[in-house]
């Protein structure tokens, strides 16, 4: 899991958006499992394994909660895979089980960031990129998206990339971070390094 931090405008949404292939990519290369994205067209990435929750819990709001998670699932080709993917975000997000037949734009905030990451985990993903889950949250629903976000580490094996302005909670939960700064890498490393940068501290943790 890696955490991506910076200032607004930094970068973090485009980054995630060239991966997922909605943002056009001028330069550079982006390899995923060994592959060339250039040669993967973007609406094939999901089904590369690649599953991108955008900024804004863009949920389908007239659909229902189970027909938002059919959605991720169909990216799943696999009939085993999708059906064990789906079976386990309604256990990750017992809510979704108890609100499967209602509207998605009737949930809460927090309950309908829930329900954008399991529509995203529930095509099997390995590669998640959440960004900002916790934007606009009453500080004790964004603990329990933190919550959620680890429980899904500990339940499969992923690589996680969070974009996140909360950046001591989002180093914290993480194994590495990224500074971005206009675009550019400013700083990268551990959890460690990150927590003791003298910069991070000041700018980011507001140590
Ligand atoms: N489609 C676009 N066309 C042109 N410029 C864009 C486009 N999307 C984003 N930008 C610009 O790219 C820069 C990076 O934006 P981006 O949304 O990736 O930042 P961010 O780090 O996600 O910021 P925030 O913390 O506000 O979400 C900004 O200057 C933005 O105005
Ligand atoms: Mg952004």
């Amino acid at each position: 899991m890696l955490a991506v931090i910076g200032p607004n405008g930094a970068g973090k949404s485009s980054l995630f958006s060239a991966i997922s292939g909605t943002a056009p990519v001028t330069a550079g290369r982006i390899e995923f499992e060994g592959r060339d994205l250039a040669r993967v067209l973007p609406h094939e990435r999901a089904r590369a394994g690649i599953a991108h929750v955008p900024e804004g819990r863009q949920v389908f709001a007239s659909l229902t909660v189970r027909e938002n998670i059919e959605v991720g699932a169909q990216m799943q080709v696999d009939p085993v895979r999708r059906r064990r993917a789906v079976d386990q975000v309604y256990a990750l997000f017992p809510i979704l089980v108890e609100r499967g037949g209602q509207l998605a734009g009737m949930l809460s905030g927090g309950q309908q960031q829930m329900l954008a990451i399991g529509r995203g985990l529930a095509s099997d993903p390995r590669l998640l990129m959440l960004d900002e889950p916790s934007m606009g949250l009453a500080p004790a629903v964004v603990e329990t998206i933190f919550e959620c976000i680890a429980a899904v580490r500990a339940a499969r094996p992923l690589t996680v990339l969070l974009a996140e302005q909360r950046a001591a909670e989002a180093i914290e939960a993480s194994d590495d971070g990224l500074v971005l700064q206009s675009g550019r890498i400013a700083l990268q490393g551990s959890r460690d390094l990150l927590m003791a940068d003298p910069q991070v501290r000041r700018l980011y943790l507001g140590i």
